[in-house]
């Protein structure tokens, strides 16, 4: 009963300051119910659908006869595509070269050619990846850092890894040419020689 007192006595002072109390006091007002919550605007967007990971990869890239280019490489498969990421040291700094997975698992003929043409299973043309048709191996060209080291950090959407099916990377090879990938000439975009390849596993 003394606390409600002491609430009214202060509702009155609250009341007499915003009304500046030029009239005798007003009758307490009763409590105010609490407010109501704020109306609704649009609804929050749903989370991204969470990444599935799902199996792990790895390649060791050894030079081809001749070359200096060596590196590996770790791959996760996700429910949307393979994630690559790793190192290719050897190279020129400032450098640009084509990068790609090629259809065969093999790397013992000394320029590389046992690793086959561009991974294809769905028999594209070549191309530039996000940019309309390509091959499933086809992947951007990477620039060299000041320390002749390609850092790799790609993304291909829609391979997988040990499910057995037509996009799986296993027993793929990644080749890293000597020259820059055009997107554009048959089959390979133009890209020299094969300067390092491993296989992947
Ligand atoms: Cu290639
Ligand atoms: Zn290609």
């Amino acid at each position: 009963m003394k606390t409600h007192a002491r609430t009214h006595l202060l509702a009155l002072a609250v009341a007499c300051s915003m009304a500046a109390c030029s009239q005798s006091p007003a009758p307490p007002a009763p409590p105010a119910p609490p407010a109501p919550p704020p109306a609704p605007t649009a609804p929050p967007p749903p989370p991204p659908p969470a990444a599935v990971q799902l199996q792990e990869a790895a390649a060791t890239l050894a030079p081809t006869q001749g070359q200096t280019a060596a590196g590996n490489m770790k791959l996760w498969s996700f429910d949307n595509g393979v994630h690559i990421v790793g190192t290719i040291t050897g190279v020129k700094a400032g450098d640009t070269h084509a990068f790609h997975v090629h259809e065969t698992g093999d790397c013992s003929a000394p320029d590389g050619t046992s690793a086959g043409p561009h991974f294809n299973p769905g028999d594209h043309v070549h191309g530039q990846p996000d940019q309309g048709e390509h091959h499933l191996g086809d992947m951007p060209n990477q620039v060299a850092d000041d320390s002749g080291t390609l850092k790799i950090d790609v993304t291909i959407a829609g391979a997988t890894l040990r499910d057995g099916g037509p996009n799986d990377l296993i027993g793929r090879a990644f080749i890293v040419h000597a020259q820059p990938d055009d997107y554009t000439s048959q089959p390979s975009g133009n890209a020299g020689a094969r300067i390092a390849c491993g296989v992947i596993q």
